[in-house]
């Protein structure tokens, strides 16, 4: 190693050989190596949590002065101090030191730097411990109200495009094959419904959360009488955390909120998966808008999907965050280590990568073209068989007969090349008798539609119905 003392690139603090320089100095006579010391270091990733850090001290502040630790005068001296910490650090080139370790520390040094050694009676009978945490708590608070107005915002989106291609009609597929006729509004409410329950998950993760661990110390519980309750209300926490242990080991609030985005992604995957199919040359159902597709550098013709691309590739960063959190926390021993540290940058990346997803396929979607004549033109009229079943059973044909009677219609049907929707009648009686005039009139996608007006089906009334209950959520908020 070299000595640290010597040069020291990373950093403007200067590194005593004694290391006692430190917050945690005093027990130690060495100084510390600088590659242990930027190893060590998270405020690189933590700064962003600079304003909850100050948020949940000036609150602490108080409760000391509550419990007699500070006077009411160094506890406004404090205060005082934090507010121009805030501001300083605001700016966007504040020069973080890395022989700080982190924004608790930085914070402390700074504020020490303009109110003097009063600054150091903040940290009685606190932790970074429980500070991190509660940091990381009101984090989470804002993030996911973020994610959650970011999804609102998408939702109206596609309310609005539900309502815009109301009588649209394209294939449904399954097993990416022609399925039954579907409008597109009931497409574009699929994903409405889906994001209801992301949204549902997301906010719900707060809620377990929403406890203040302040007063938990380093493991073993504040030795101070601090207020909690109190600090707790005043923070907007809903209450505090029963047990001192558990309050500074877990960070299940996080991966619980990770695992919520996780299949948040996966719904916004499926569909970009959807959307860049259907933007080939051979679907060309929709066309994206210029603004969010990009061309090549050597084909000239080329125009790619490349925001619904980068939506779906960020989908495995964001499960990769969860599994790699996961994995961190598998082994660590109650209650706290230095593992724990490596929580904020899969939540933070996770957090901003949805945040960014949500807005980039709103706008895609919101802005695409949708072809509806080349959805007509695509349907195939096998289509329809199983209206055309379903009209068997309605009389009296068990269905897995009618199944199967269909199913041959098909079969000589494709071989003939003729067209489902151009079979006469006397042609269909030859397959069963039960088929009637009426049964022409089947073979139109439209009354294909109007037979599932059942609640959450594809009819159009259905799907009017479905719109207002969308709309009623959006505008309850
Ligand atoms: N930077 C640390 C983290 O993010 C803060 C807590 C440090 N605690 C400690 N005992 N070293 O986890």
């Amino acid at each position: 190693m070299r000595n640290p003392s010597s040069s020291h690139p990373l950093s403007s603090h200067p590194v005593s050989s004694e290391g006692t320089d430190k917050a945690w100095g005093g027990r130690f006579s060495g100084a510390e190596a600088e590659l242990m010391e930027r190893f060590n270091a998270s405020i690189g990733v933590d700064r962003k949590l600079m304003e909850m850090d100050i948020a949940a001290s000036l609150v602490y502040a108080r409760a000391l002065e509550r419990a007699g630790v500070l006077t009411g005068e160094e506890r406004v001296t404090i205060a005082e101090g934090l507010h121009k910490v805030r501001e300083e650090m605001s700016a966007a080139d504040f020069p973080f030191d890395v022989g700080l370790e982190d924004i608790h520390m930085a914070v402390e040094e700074r504020l020490t730097h303009h109110v003097g050694a009063v600054g150091g009676k903040l940290h009685t009978g606190r932790s970074r411990n429980d500070q991190v945490n509660a940091d990381e708590r009101l984090y989470l608070r804002q993030a996911t109200a973020a994610v959650t107005q970011g999804i609102r915002r998408l939702q109206s989106v596609l309310v609005d495009s539900a309502e815009r291609h109301r009588e649209v009609i394209l294939p449904g597929y399954t097993h990416l094959q022609q399925a039954q006729p579907i409008l597109f509004g009931h497409y574009a409410l699929s994903l409405f419904w889906m994001l209801e329950r992301d949204r549902g998950r997301v906010s719900d993760s707060w809620k377990r959360a929403d406890y203040l661990p302040l007063g938990a110390g380093a493991l073993a519980g504040s030795a101070f009488p601090l207020d909690r309750e109190q600090m707790a209300r005043e923070l907007g926490f809903s209450g505090v955390t029963a047990n001192s242990l558990d309050a500074v080991s877990d960070r299940d609030f996080l991966l619980e909120a990770l695992a919520a985005l996780a299949i948040l992604m996966m719904h916004l995957s499926r569909y970009c998966e959807d959307l860049i199919i259907w933007s080939s040359i051979e679907f060309g159902f929709v066309e994206l808008d210029d603004a969010y597709a990009t061309g090549s550098s050597m084909m000239p013709q080329k125009k790619n999907p490349d925001s619904l691309e980068l939506v779906r590739g960020k989908t495995g960063r964001v499960y990769g965050n969860l599994m790699g959190l996961l994995t961190t926390m598998k082994g660590v021993p109650l209650t706290y280590a230095k593992d724990l540290q490596e929580d904020k940058e899969p939540a933070f990346d996770s957090f901003d990568t949805v945040l960014d997803c949500l807005e980039v396929f709103a706008a895609a979607w919101e802005t695409m073209a949708v072809r509806s004549d080349r959805m007509a033109a695509s349907m195939a009229d096998s289509l329809l068989a199983t209206d055309l079943a379903d009209y068997l059973s309605r009389r009296g044909i068990p269905f897995r007969q009618a199944h199967h009677i269909v199913g041959r219609l098909v079969r000589d049907s494709l071989e003939a090349g003729d067209r489902l929707g151009e079979l006469t009648l006397s042609r269909m009686q030859t397959y069963s008798k039960e088929f009637g005039e009426d049964t022409l009139e089947l073979l139109k996608p439209g009354r294909s539609l109007d037979l599932r007006n059942i609640s959450g089906g594809t009819g159009p009334e259905a799907v009017r119905s479905q719109l207002t209950r969308a709309r009623e959520i959006l505008a309850a908020g």
